[in-house]
């Protein structure tokens, strides 16, 4: 049976590895599958939970357009669009924030991590946001959702509205329940400047993450800086457990060229990390700069990326506004 893929990726700029390896790189091959229909969004109404430069948002919105053609997905397979373009997805939202439990909602992790301390202050957006995101996946009957392990818990939350919502109304598989696609090993890419620590857009060190605009001098210097323990290289895959920034560089080196953990332990078992590093460097520039190049040269085509956003937000505007109207009928509108 054909999958129903949706995914989406915030436009609030500096797209990182940690979205490359996490998702972007997953999206792909799922585009190069014949079977699949896939749908890939540039969730625009999630960036505004935070306070955005609505100038920098436009440019951000056709950089992740611009990323997402680099890396390889076909806007002729899939379906591209920007969320804001599509009115669906607001107002499902609000219908599903009415299944919503509030109990559900504050037991979000990436709530507590945003809003920080002082949580009086944080937008209304930031905390319901996980309601946004079931939406966009219910409204196209998604069966796939392939993210990186950061929204598990989002994802968690969108199967219990999907079920609630059918249960509530009497309407058994009128919302799929989406399976989540998430990669077994190395589903999390951690900050270079701090193995626990999510790599991510928000942290203030460029020095912390890959950003997949960096130049090759950027990369080869961020990955030369990149926190190292004491020891030499591992010797063996349970040592990793204890040395989270080594596990995290080998399992970025992994995820690049698809080779076993195992295999670079034992190439570089014993050795210096410099030797190592300058091995990743390579793998990463290798992988990085092609997409790079391909980023920069589709930013000049201002009107070939709002013309795929164009045709996309159409295509997907059907698919949402026919499942609205059933919506509408169960709910006695
Ligand atoms: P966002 O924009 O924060 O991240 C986009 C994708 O990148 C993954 N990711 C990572 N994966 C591994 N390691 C990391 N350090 C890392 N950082 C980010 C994320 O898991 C995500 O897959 N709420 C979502 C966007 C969204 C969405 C959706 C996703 C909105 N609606 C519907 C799926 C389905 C978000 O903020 O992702």
């Amino acid at each position: 049976m054909s999958k129903k893929i949706f995914s989406g990726v915030q436009p609030t700029g500096n797209l990182h590895l940690g979205n490359y390896l996490g998702a972007i790189k997953n999206f792909v091959e799922l585009n190069n599958d014949k079977e699949n229909d896939c749908i890939f969004c540039v969730v625009d109404l999630h960036a505004i939970t935070v306070k955005q430069n609505p100038k920098e948002l436009k440019n951000n919105i056709r950089e992740t357009v611009a990323t997402f053609v680099a890396s390889g997905i076909d806007p002729a397979k899939s379906i591209i669009f920007n969320q804001s373009k599509v009115t669906a997805h607001s107002e499902a939202a609000w219908i599903l924030s009415c299944t919503a439990r509030t109990g559900w909602l504050s037991r979000m992790t990436q709530f507590k991590e945003k809003a920080g301390k002082d949580k009086e202050k944080a937008s209304v957006g930031l905390y319901s946001y996980p309601v946004l995101m079931a939406a966009d996946i219910l409204l196209y009957d998604s069966t796939h959702v392939p993210v990186g392990d950061d929204q598990k818990q989002h994802l968690e939350l969108c199967r219990d509205i999907a079920q609630k919502f059918n249960n509530d109304f009497g309407v058994e598989d009128f919302f799929k329940v989406p399976e989540p696609l998430i990669q077994k090993e190395f589903s999390r890419i951690m900050s270079l400047k701090d193995g626990l620590k999510k790599m991510s857009k928000s942290e203030l060190s460029d020095l912390s993450r890959i950003n997949l605009t960096d130049d090759t001098d950027q990369i080869i210097n961020k990955i030369k800086k990149a926190k190292t323990d004491p020891l030499p290289m591992p010797t063996n895959k349970e040592e990793l457990d204890q040395r989270p920034e080594a596990k995290n560089l080998i399992g970025i080196y992994s995820s690049l060229t698809d080779i076993k953990i195992e295999k670079i332990i034992n190439e570089f078992s014993g050795k210096n990390f410099s030797e190592f590093k300058e091995n990743l460097a390579q793998v990463t520039v290798d992988k990085l700069q092609p997409i790079s190049t391909e980023i920069k040269k589709l930013l000049s085509e201002e009107s070939f990326l709002d013309q795929i956003l164009l045709e996309g937000a159409e295509k997907a505007d059907k698919i949402a506004t026919n499942k609205i109207k059933k919506i509408h009928e169960i709910m006695g509108f």
